[in-house]
Protein backbone atom coordinates (compact mmCIF):
# COMPACT_ATOMS: atom_id res chain seq x y z
CA UNK A 1 0.00 0.00 0.00
CA UNK A 2 1.00 3.43 -0.86
CA UNK A 3 0.57 6.29 0.82
CA UNK A 4 0.78 9.53 -0.54
CA UNK A 5 1.30 12.84 2.01
CA UNK A 6 0.23 16.17 -0.07
CA UNK A 7 1.01 18.62 3.17
CA UNK A 8 2.89 22.02 4.03
CA UNK A 9 6.48 22.05 4.11
CA UNK A 10 7.73 25.14 6.42
CA UNK A 11 10.65 26.73 8.02
CA UNK A 12 10.06 26.68 11.85
CA UNK A 13 11.11 29.77 13.87
CA UNK A 14 10.94 28.82 17.30
CA UNK A 15 11.03 31.52 20.17
CA UNK A 16 11.53 30.02 23.63
CA UNK A 17 9.88 32.30 25.82
CA UNK A 18 9.20 32.91 29.99
CA UNK A 19 5.47 34.25 29.23
CA UNK A 20 4.08 34.35 25.66
CA UNK A 21 4.21 37.69 24.23
CA UNK A 22 -0.02 39.02 23.62
CA UNK A 23 -1.33 42.77 21.84
CA UNK A 24 0.79 45.24 22.48
CA UNK A 25 3.50 43.05 24.77
CA UNK A 26 7.06 42.56 23.87
CA UNK A 27 8.66 39.68 25.81
CA UNK A 28 12.08 38.20 25.83
CA UNK A 29 13.23 35.08 24.17
CA UNK A 30 15.83 33.40 25.89
CA UNK A 31 16.66 30.83 22.79
CA UNK A 32 15.79 30.72 19.14
CA UNK A 33 15.88 27.53 17.04
CA UNK A 34 15.05 27.35 13.01
CA UNK A 35 14.20 23.99 12.20
CA UNK A 36 12.61 21.61 9.43
CA UNK A 37 8.43 21.88 10.41
CA UNK A 38 4.99 22.40 8.40
CA UNK A 39 1.93 19.66 9.36
CA UNK A 40 2.25 17.41 6.33
CA UNK A 41 6.40 17.69 6.48
CA UNK A 42 5.99 16.46 10.28
CA UNK A 43 3.67 14.00 9.27
CA UNK A 44 5.73 12.72 6.58
CA UNK A 45 8.16 12.30 9.11
CA UNK A 46 6.77 10.33 11.40
CA UNK A 47 5.46 8.17 8.53
CA UNK A 48 8.53 7.35 7.69
CA UNK A 49 9.77 6.87 10.87
CA UNK A 50 6.65 4.92 11.27
CA UNK A 51 7.88 2.20 8.57
CA UNK A 52 5.28 3.27 6.34
CA UNK A 53 5.47 3.55 2.66
CA UNK A 54 5.07 7.09 2.42
CA UNK A 55 5.50 9.58 -0.96
CA UNK A 56 5.54 13.73 -0.08
CA UNK A 57 4.03 15.58 -2.32
CA UNK A 58 3.89 20.03 -1.71
CA UNK A 59 5.74 23.02 -2.66
CA UNK A 60 8.49 24.49 -1.22
CA UNK A 61 10.62 27.79 -2.67
CA UNK A 62 14.02 28.03 -3.73
CA UNK A 63 15.05 28.82 -0.21
CA UNK A 64 13.77 25.83 1.54
CA UNK A 65 15.29 22.73 -0.54
CA UNK A 66 17.16 21.68 2.71
CA UNK A 67 13.76 20.56 3.83
CA UNK A 68 13.03 18.42 1.09
CA UNK A 69 16.03 17.11 2.00
CA UNK A 70 15.06 16.34 4.99
CA UNK A 71 12.35 14.22 4.45
CA UNK A 72 14.68 12.22 1.97
CA UNK A 73 16.94 11.68 4.61
CA UNK A 74 14.45 9.83 6.93
CA UNK A 75 12.89 7.86 4.16
CA UNK A 76 10.21 9.69 2.59
CA UNK A 77 9.76 9.60 -1.18
CA UNK A 78 10.36 13.16 -2.29
CA UNK A 79 10.26 12.79 -6.09
CA UNK A 80 6.75 14.84 -5.95
CA UNK A 81 8.28 17.58 -3.74
CA UNK A 82 7.67 20.91 -6.59
CA UNK A 83 9.71 23.80 -6.14
CA UNK A 84 7.30 27.11 -6.67
CA UNK A 85 8.44 31.00 -7.54
CA UNK A 86 6.95 31.75 -4.12
CA UNK A 87 9.01 31.57 -0.89
CA UNK A 88 9.15 28.55 0.97
CA UNK A 89 5.98 28.59 3.88
CA UNK A 90 7.14 29.49 7.37
CA UNK A 91 5.63 29.59 11.13
CA UNK A 92 6.98 31.66 13.76
CA UNK A 93 5.92 30.21 17.02
CA UNK A 94 6.40 31.03 20.90
CA UNK A 95 6.84 28.41 23.52
CA UNK A 96 6.35 28.72 26.76
CA UNK A 97 7.67 27.12 30.01
CA UNK A 98 4.77 24.56 30.16
CA UNK A 99 5.57 23.54 26.27
CA UNK A 100 2.43 25.04 25.82
CA UNK A 101 2.73 26.97 22.09
CA UNK A 102 1.05 29.59 20.00
CA UNK A 103 1.70 29.88 16.21
CA UNK A 104 1.37 32.37 12.86
CA UNK A 105 1.78 30.67 9.54
CA UNK A 106 2.37 32.17 6.65
CA UNK A 107 1.42 29.73 3.47
CA UNK A 108 4.21 30.80 0.69
CA UNK A 109 4.84 28.16 -1.54
CA UNK A 110 2.32 25.53 0.16
CA UNK A 111 -0.58 28.25 -1.28
CA UNK A 112 0.56 27.52 -4.79
CA UNK A 113 -0.28 24.07 -5.09
CA UNK A 114 -2.52 23.94 -8.28
CA UNK A 115 -5.38 21.72 -9.51
CA UNK A 116 -3.05 20.49 -12.16
CA UNK A 117 -0.32 20.13 -10.16
CA UNK A 118 -2.15 18.26 -8.01
CA UNK A 119 -3.79 15.93 -11.29
CA UNK A 120 -0.67 15.12 -12.05
CA UNK A 121 0.72 13.44 -8.79
CA UNK A 122 -2.40 12.07 -8.02
CA UNK A 123 -2.23 10.01 -11.78
CA UNK A 124 0.52 8.16 -9.81
CA UNK A 125 -1.68 6.39 -6.97
CA UNK A 126 -4.95 4.79 -7.35
CA UNK A 127 -7.66 2.27 -5.45
CA UNK A 128 -5.88 0.35 -2.45
CA UNK A 129 -3.92 3.52 -1.40
CA UNK A 130 -4.24 6.10 1.27
CA UNK A 131 -3.82 9.78 0.87
CA UNK A 132 -3.07 11.99 3.90
CA UNK A 133 -4.50 15.65 3.76
CA UNK A 134 -4.34 18.77 6.54
CA UNK A 135 -5.71 22.07 5.96
CA UNK A 136 -2.06 24.09 5.04
CA UNK A 137 -1.96 23.86 1.36
CA UNK A 138 -3.96 25.26 -1.09
CA UNK A 139 -7.11 23.29 -3.03
CA UNK A 140 -7.22 20.79 -0.40
CA UNK A 141 -11.55 20.56 -1.21
CA UNK A 142 -10.01 19.39 -4.18
CA UNK A 143 -7.56 16.81 -4.12
CA UNK A 144 -9.82 14.98 -1.20
CA UNK A 145 -12.71 15.24 -3.88
CA UNK A 146 -10.14 13.50 -6.63
CA UNK A 147 -8.47 11.12 -4.60
CA UNK A 148 -12.15 10.12 -3.33
CA UNK A 149 -12.98 9.73 -7.14
CA UNK A 150 -9.81 7.28 -7.03
CA UNK A 151 -10.91 5.09 -4.80
CA UNK A 152 -7.54 6.32 -2.38
CA UNK A 153 -8.94 5.94 1.77
CA UNK A 154 -8.77 9.64 2.60
CA UNK A 155 -7.23 11.05 5.86
CA UNK A 156 -7.81 14.19 7.08
CA UNK A 157 -6.20 15.85 9.70
CA UNK A 158 -8.58 19.34 9.55
CA UNK A 159 -5.66 22.09 11.28
CA UNK A 160 -5.14 24.65 11.34
CA UNK A 161 -9.18 25.03 11.57
CA UNK A 162 -8.75 28.59 9.52
CA UNK A 163 -10.69 28.58 6.26
CA UNK A 164 -11.55 24.97 6.28
CA UNK A 165 -13.85 23.52 3.83
CA UNK A 166 -13.55 19.68 3.02
CA UNK A 167 -17.01 17.91 3.53
CA UNK A 168 -16.63 15.10 5.41
CA UNK A 169 -18.69 12.77 3.29
CA UNK A 170 -15.12 12.78 1.46
CA UNK A 171 -13.44 11.64 3.97
CA UNK A 172 -12.94 8.15 5.65
CA UNK A 173 -10.58 9.36 8.78
CA UNK A 174 -10.84 12.03 10.56
CA UNK A 175 -8.18 12.29 13.10
CA UNK A 176 -8.42 16.03 15.28
CA UNK A 177 -7.89 17.46 18.23
CA UNK A 178 -10.88 18.62 20.68
CA UNK A 179 -10.88 22.00 19.73
CA UNK A 180 -11.43 20.95 16.31
CA UNK A 181 -14.15 18.39 17.02
CA UNK A 182 -16.24 21.07 19.27
CA UNK A 183 -16.23 23.93 16.06
CA UNK A 184 -16.65 20.58 13.54
CA UNK A 185 -19.43 18.61 15.46
CA UNK A 186 -20.22 20.96 18.53
CA UNK A 187 -18.57 18.74 21.39
CA UNK A 188 -15.66 16.62 22.33
CA UNK A 189 -18.22 14.10 23.82
CA UNK A 190 -17.50 10.95 22.06
CA UNK A 191 -20.89 9.64 22.64
CA UNK A 192 -22.37 12.91 20.93
CA UNK A 193 -19.80 12.76 17.99
CA UNK A 194 -20.87 9.29 17.57
CA UNK A 195 -24.35 9.91 17.27
CA UNK A 196 -24.06 12.82 14.87
CA UNK A 197 -21.54 10.96 12.70
CA UNK A 198 -24.16 8.08 12.26
CA UNK A 199 -27.27 10.57 11.25
CA UNK A 200 -24.82 12.33 9.33
CA UNK A 201 -22.10 10.65 7.43
CA UNK A 202 -22.04 6.97 8.74
CA UNK A 203 -18.60 5.07 8.15
CA UNK A 204 -16.42 8.07 9.22
CA UNK A 205 -14.06 6.93 11.32
CA UNK A 206 -13.17 9.66 14.01
CA UNK A 207 -9.88 10.12 16.20
CA UNK A 208 -9.86 12.72 19.01
CA UNK A 209 -6.61 13.59 20.51
CA UNK A 210 -7.05 14.80 24.11
CA UNK A 211 -3.66 16.08 24.86
CA UNK A 212 -2.57 14.63 28.47
CA UNK A 213 -5.93 13.17 28.56
CA UNK A 214 -5.12 10.67 25.63
CA UNK A 215 -7.03 9.84 22.10
CA UNK A 216 -10.66 8.26 21.49
CA UNK A 217 -11.39 6.19 18.48
CA UNK A 218 -15.18 7.20 17.04
CA UNK A 219 -16.39 4.82 14.63
CA UNK A 220 -19.04 2.29 13.25
CA UNK A 221 -18.24 -0.71 15.98
CA UNK A 222 -17.77 1.50 18.86
CA UNK A 223 -15.26 3.79 20.73
CA UNK A 224 -11.99 3.13 22.12
CA UNK A 225 -9.88 5.57 24.85
CA UNK A 226 -6.68 5.32 25.52
CA UNK A 227 -4.14 6.53 27.96
CA UNK A 228 -1.94 9.59 27.11
CA UNK A 229 2.08 8.89 28.22
CA UNK A 230 2.81 10.12 31.38
CA UNK A 231 5.85 12.35 30.45
CA UNK A 232 6.75 16.24 31.22
CA UNK A 233 6.28 18.37 28.33
CA UNK A 234 9.17 21.13 27.44
CA UNK A 235 7.56 21.70 23.65
CA UNK A 236 4.06 20.26 22.54
CA UNK A 237 4.90 21.57 19.10
CA UNK A 238 4.60 18.89 16.73
CA UNK A 239 2.65 16.11 18.75
CA UNK A 240 -0.47 15.91 17.15
CA UNK A 241 1.12 15.52 13.63
CA UNK A 242 3.37 12.56 15.04
CA UNK A 243 0.19 10.94 16.67
CA UNK A 244 -1.18 11.22 13.40
CA UNK A 245 1.75 9.82 11.18
CA UNK A 246 2.29 7.04 13.63
CA UNK A 247 -1.22 6.46 14.05
CA UNK A 248 -1.45 6.05 10.34
CA UNK A 249 1.65 4.56 9.60
CA UNK A 250 1.10 1.70 11.78
CA UNK A 251 -2.55 0.88 10.81
CA UNK A 252 -1.20 0.79 6.89
CA UNK A 253 1.38 -2.23 8.71
CA UNK A 254 -1.58 -4.27 9.49
CA UNK A 255 -2.25 -3.07 13.19
CA UNK A 256 -5.64 -2.55 14.47
CA UNK A 257 -6.91 0.76 15.77
CA UNK A 258 -6.31 0.16 19.42
CA UNK A 259 -2.18 -0.95 18.55
CA UNK A 260 -1.99 2.01 16.09
CA UNK A 261 -3.03 4.22 19.11
CA UNK A 262 -0.71 3.18 21.09
CA UNK A 263 2.17 3.34 19.29
CA UNK A 264 1.02 6.98 18.07
CA UNK A 265 0.49 7.74 21.83
CA UNK A 266 4.18 6.56 22.77
CA UNK A 267 5.45 8.37 20.12
CA UNK A 268 3.56 11.63 20.72
CA UNK A 269 4.53 11.45 24.42
CA UNK A 270 8.25 11.30 23.13
CA UNK A 271 8.07 14.12 21.08
CA UNK A 272 6.66 16.65 23.06
CA UNK A 273 9.71 16.23 25.34
CA UNK A 274 12.34 17.14 22.81
CA UNK A 275 12.67 20.80 21.06
CA UNK A 276 11.17 21.58 17.74
CA UNK A 277 8.68 19.82 15.52
CA UNK A 278 9.97 17.84 12.85
CA UNK A 279 13.14 17.33 14.76
CA UNK A 280 11.33 15.76 17.89
CA UNK A 281 9.19 12.69 15.67
CA UNK A 282 11.30 9.59 17.17
CA UNK A 283 12.57 6.86 15.39
CA UNK A 284 10.68 3.50 15.65
CA UNK A 285 13.38 1.69 17.72
CA UNK A 286 13.12 4.42 20.38
CA UNK A 287 9.97 3.75 21.24
O1 LIG B 1 1.78 21.25 13.93
C1 LIG B 1 2.97 21.96 14.10
C2 LIG B 1 3.29 22.75 12.86
O2 LIG B 1 2.32 23.76 12.68
C3 LIG B 1 4.60 23.48 12.90
O3 LIG B 1 5.67 22.69 12.48
C4 LIG B 1 4.35 24.71 12.05
O4 LIG B 1 5.07 24.73 10.86
C5 LIG B 1 2.84 24.73 11.81
O5 LIG B 1 2.52 24.34 10.55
Amino acid sequence: MKILNFGSLNIDMTYFVGEMASAGKTVASFEFKRSFGGKGLNQSVALARSGANVFHAGKVGSDGLDLRDFLASVGADVSFVDVSDVPTGNAVIQVDKSGENCIVVYGGANRDVSKEYAEKVLSHFGAGDCIVLQNEISNVRYIAAQARERGMTVFFNPSPLDGLDVPLSDVNWLILNETEAEAIFGTFDAEKIRAAVTRDTPGLKVVMTLGSKGSVYIGPEGIVKVEAERVRAVDTTGAGDTYTGYFIGELSLGSGVEKAMKTASRAAGISVTRKGAAMSVPKREEL
